[in-house]
């Protein structure tokens, strides 16, 4: 791949190898002997991605090029496309890109020559959290194939809806769609279920934050949203026994999810947010070996490899 836009682009065999490689750097300390940089262009709000690919890129040695949309040139006008063109100038290797435009990589992805990744686009894809949820998924079940899997909440406005349900079904798994009146997205293949439903037959319950920045006129979140669509403990209890909970976060407590659930035996919450240091560091490096920008050689191992293994097989 040249450019890290959207999972569509991965076939399941190379969905599997980014897994399998994450999982490797987990257990393994590599560090690259080159000298990179990399800039994380973040034109929107970040706490998870844009940190978790510092974190990711610091720990494979890479020079990471300190950008702030607020006292950047973009508030004298500059495009992105030219800030993009900038850091390619100077020397960046590598850049990872957040934007609210739903196709800000049209315009960039053959006039960049160096490797590009999709730190989120608009309300259309999210790329490396569906990575990162894939791989929470895998490490519980060993596999993707034949799980059902809920996504629930707004998704009309989710970038992370849209990702996953396209991959997930690629790979294999059964995808259904449980959403508030005005939150249903029918562009979305998918079946919708009820919440209760949902937490009956599934094995992984994917919650979603509401979006209320993306939304176009203020829909109606009332006090009663938990109760009649989010996860209660009461909708925990009927869950399926070995069944997990997710959540791309930042979380609503207590309007999506109940907050007593956040951190409670089910939840892989915060299991997805240091998966998504593993994932982005494997993307990483795919790409880099990929634009012949690192090799074999490149790569120092510090520690010897531990042997991956799965918590669960199915
Ligand atoms: N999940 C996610 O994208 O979180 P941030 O918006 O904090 O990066």
């Amino acid at each position: 791949m040249q450019h890290f836009i959207s999972v569509d682009q991965l076939k399941p065999k190379e969905i599997y190898g980014i897994i399998e490689t994450a999982e490797q750097f987990r257990h393994k300390n590599l560090k690259l002997n080159d000298q990179l940089f990399a800039a994380n262009l973040f034109f929107e709000s970040s706490t998870r991605t844009k940190m978790s690919f510092v974190v990711a890129q610091r720990k494979l040695g890479f020079e990471v090029l300190d950008f702030h949309k607020a006292s950047s040139s973009t508030n004298k006008g500059e495009t992105l496309y030219d800030t993009a063109k900038t850091f390619e100038a100077i020397g960046a290797n590598l850049l990872v890109v957040r934007h609210q435009d739903d196709d800000w990589f049209k315009a960039l992805m053959d006039h960049i020559s160096i490797p590009m990744i999709n730190g989120g686009a608009g309300k259309v894809e999210h790329p490396t959290q569906c990575m990162l949820d894939m791989l929470t998924i895998y490490q519980e079940y060993g596999t993707l194939k034949d799980l059902n899997i809920a996504i629930v909440g707004d998704i009309k406005h989710s970038r992370v809806a849209r990702s996953n349900v396209n991959a997930l079904k690629k790979m294999g798994a059964n995808v259904y769609l449980c959403a508030a009146p005005g939150f249903e997205d029918m562009t979305i293949q998918a079946p919708y279920i009820t919440i209760d439903k949902a937490v009956k037959i599934c094995d992984v319950i994917m919650l979603l934050r509401i979006q209320h920045e993306r939304h176009e006129a203020q829909l109606e979140t009332t006090e009663n949203y938990l109760y009649n669509y989010g996860l209660t403990k009461e909708r925990e209890k009927r869950m399926k026994k070995d069944a997990i909970i997710l959540h791309p976060a930042p979380i609503n407590r207590d309007v999506e999810i109940d907050t007593d659930l956040v951190e409670c035996e089910r939840s892989r919450i915060f299991k997805q947010m240091n998966n998504g240091v593993y994932v982005r560091m494997a993307i990483m490096t795919e790409l880099l070996q990929e634009w012949g920008i690192i090799n074999e050689n490149s790569i120092e191992k510090h520690k010897n490899v531990i042997t991956y293994q799965r918590t669960k097989s199915v």
